[in-house]
């Protein structure tokens, strides 16, 4: 980190060239960079929380008609836990009692619900709930319960009864299920007279103006200043997936204050994608491989990427003539879609790990990453070695 000196003589020279921070200022920013970005966790304070404002008054108002409830979906990794503890812990400030029960596969319907109460029976006996003229019957009828990603089938038809039963009987309760796309339309398919009573919320990737605010707040939170193309570099990188907004930002921020910078530039942000993609989960890392893997020379990595940069739709899906035009811009000359309906095939096979998911047949079929962290992955990949540069992402 370069010589360090003593306090005083950095605050001098601190004060001498304006931008360097002396160590105390860098330590003091490295822990304020640790406390305000959160990469590998939902969010449950709505200081860290960005956006999402039309989720949270949908909410707020399903919360307040009796028979209404509510289903929160989206791509995996897209913030669906962190709307409902955001949510959960405003609609608490508001004097609902909320309880929150996550879910896992080994739980069914009855430990579910078990959790939910406990944590009810344990607000309202150490917190004296402030409705006025509370009995117990109303702040249990006020009670709302968000389960997160109900897997188990049997578990899903007892909720959807469950749902019709508190709808059709008007109890003031409201239950909000978590899960992503696939277990939700399961869910109503199942039970479809649920449907009228369940609000259907879906979590779209965030824009980029979102994405922006999740870079600059936090960074604002740290004491310190961010460039407006490094903004923007990061945002454009993540995809629309927070995750990776957290995981750059932090990093960047890190790179900077290695340099005792104050202000975040373009340049960290290239260091900050080394970094992620050498820090990237493991199983992400294991699906890379195994989709590209081949002896001989083969264009696996360049379908890839270029599935990576297609434009998708709101539900991350993505059609074979979409594969297309980035595919022509990092080989540098035209494809067309029979050149390379093989390698998507085969990445929807478990041959090169179902890194896609195929949805349809015929000119109807569409393709998703079956991991949406995969994709920012590969995309990164293609900026960091040189293939696409990140105005090519989109
Ligand atoms: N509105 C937001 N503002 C800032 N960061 C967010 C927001 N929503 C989510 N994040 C961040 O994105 C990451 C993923 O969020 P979260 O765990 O809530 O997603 P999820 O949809 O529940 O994921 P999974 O499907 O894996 O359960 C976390 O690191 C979280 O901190
Ligand atoms: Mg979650």
């Amino acid at each position: 980190m370069g010589d360090a000196g003593s306090s005083s003589a950095g605050a001098k020279r601190s004060a001498a060239n304006g931008s360097r921070l002396d160590e105390a200022e860098v330590l003091d920013r490295l822990r304020l960079v640790g406390e305000a970005f959160r990469p590998a966790a939902p969010i449950d304070r709505r200081s860290l929380f960005s956006g999402r404002s039309e989720q949270i008054s949908e909410l707020f108002s399903i919360a307040a008609q009796p028979g209404q409830h509510a289903v929160i979906f989206g791509e995996r990794g897209v913030g669906k836990t962190s709307l409902a503890a955001v949510t959960a812990e405003m609609l608490k400030s508001a004097n609902m009692l909320v309880a929150r029960a996550t879910c896992d596969v080994s739980d069914d319907f009855g430990s579910v619900w078990r959790k939910a109460l406990d944590e009810l029976r344990l607000h309202t006996t150490t917190q004296k709930v402030g409705f006025t003229g509370g009995t117990e019957e109303t702040s249990h009828s006020l009670a709302r319960l968000l389960g997160d990603d109900v897997k188990d089938p049997a578990g899903r038809v007892l909720f959807a009864d469950t749902i019709k039963t508190l709808s059709d009987r008007v109890v003031r309760a409201t239950i909000t299920l978590i899960g992503v796309a696939d277990s939700v339309s399961e869910l109503v398919r199942e039970h479809r007279s649920v449907e009228r009573a369940l609000a259907q919320i879906h979590m779209p990737r965030m824009t980029r103006q979102e994405l922006s605010e999740i870079a600059t707040r936090g960074i604002e939170a740290a004491q310190m200043g961010i460039r407006p193309d490094a903004v923007r570099r990061i945002a454009t990188l993540s995809q629309g997936l927070p995750h990776y907004t957290q995981l750059l930002t932090q990093l960047a921020a890190q790179s900077a204050l290695a340099a005792r910078r104050r202000v975040v530039t373009g340049r960290d942000v290239d260091v900050a994608v080394g970094r992620a993609l050498e820090r990237a989960q493991q199983s992400v890392v294991e699906a890379y491989q195994e989709a590209t893997a081949d002896t001989r020379k083969s264009i696996y990595p360049q379908v890839l990427l270029a599935c990576a940069l297609a434009p998708e739709d709101d539900f991350g899906l993505f059609a074979a003539s979409d594969v297309c035009g980035p595919l022509g811009r990092i080989l540098g000359k035209p494809y067309k879609t029979a050149a390379f309906a093989r390698h998507l095939d085969e990445f929807s096979q478990e041959s090169r790990g179902e890194v896609l998911q195929k949805h349809g047949t015929g000119r109807t079929t569409r393709y998703r990453f079956l991991n949406p962290l995969l994709q920012p992955y590969v995309a990164m990949r293609g900026v960091s070695e040189g293939v696409v540069r990140v105005q090519d992402l989109g």
